[in-house]
């Protein structure tokens, strides 16, 4: 009898142990809300999925609606939103604004000719109300291609020196072979809690050795100070 009630007590103690420790486990990971935002064919859809499951072959196809995922990294959970960047349906974006904690923007690098057009999207989509708070992380993607813009170019055709209002980063990217995905999610996650993530920041001290004639667009590419 008393053998019986030890063990029941040990096994409530034990369940309870259990239940605990996985509430802790999952109440201690803060929920984040990141929209992947970009003009057709940047790479966005493949950003996604490489974040969701980094060893796997990715094929995509144009996104018409979206696609969703929750990736878990460095105890946060983002919940992951990949919107169609096609013309008719960049105006839907709006939709999906309310209670977004961070942007993911995708540029492609090679596609010289609508830098311009991304720029604009860009910056409409930045004065959006309900956007105020986002932070900003751009991926100058399809850096394996040779006619790829340096990150330093994609930095200053957006004019991402320019904004002052928000906690923003660049750095290259090659989504296709997962290169640069981490180091852009490392700056994100330490901006949500709020240990790192200056105003704006690029990783483009690297590339600047590469681009011998062009002193003006080094020095406007110096990272800013943390604030
Ligand atoms: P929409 O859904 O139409 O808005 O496009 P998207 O931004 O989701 O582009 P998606 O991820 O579908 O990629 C478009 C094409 O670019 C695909 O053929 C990808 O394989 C290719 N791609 C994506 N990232 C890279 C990269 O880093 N390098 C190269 N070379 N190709 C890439
Ligand atoms: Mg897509």
């Amino acid at each position: 009898m008393f053998l019986l009630l030890f063990f029941f007590i040990f096994i409530v103690t034990y369940c309870s142990f259990c239940f605990l420790l996985v509430f802790v486990f999952v109440a201690g990971k803060k929920e984040v809300r990141v929209l992947i935002l970009g003009l057709d064919n940047a790479g966005k859809t493949t950003i996604l999925y490489k974040l969701y499951a980094p060893n796997r072959v990715i094929r995509t196809m144009p996104t018409i609606g979206f696609n969703v995922e929750t990736v878990t990294y460095k105890n946060l959970n983002f919940s992951v939103w990949d919107l169609g960047g096609q013309t008719n349906i960049r105006p839907y974006w709006r939709c999906y604004y309310a209670n977004t904690d961070a942007i993911i923007y995708v540029v492609d690098s090679a596609d010289r000719e609508r830098l311009g057009v991304s720029r604009k999207e860009l910056l409409s989509m930045l004065a959006e109300e309900e956007l105020k708070n986002a932070r900003l992380l751009v991926f100058a993607n399809k850096q394996d291609q040779k006619e790829a813009m340096s990150v330093v170019e994609v930095s200053q055709a957006l004019g991402l020196h320019a904004i002052k209002d928000r906690q923003w980063h660049i750095c290259k990217a090659a989504a296709i072979k997962g290169e640069g995905l981490s180091e852009g999610l490392d700056w994100l996650a330490n901006a949500i809690s709020g240990t790192g993530g200056a105003t704006g920041t690029d990783d483009t001290t690297n590339d600047l050795a590469e681009l011998s004639s062009a002193s003006s667009i080094a020095t406007e590419a110096q990272p800013t100070p943390t604030q």
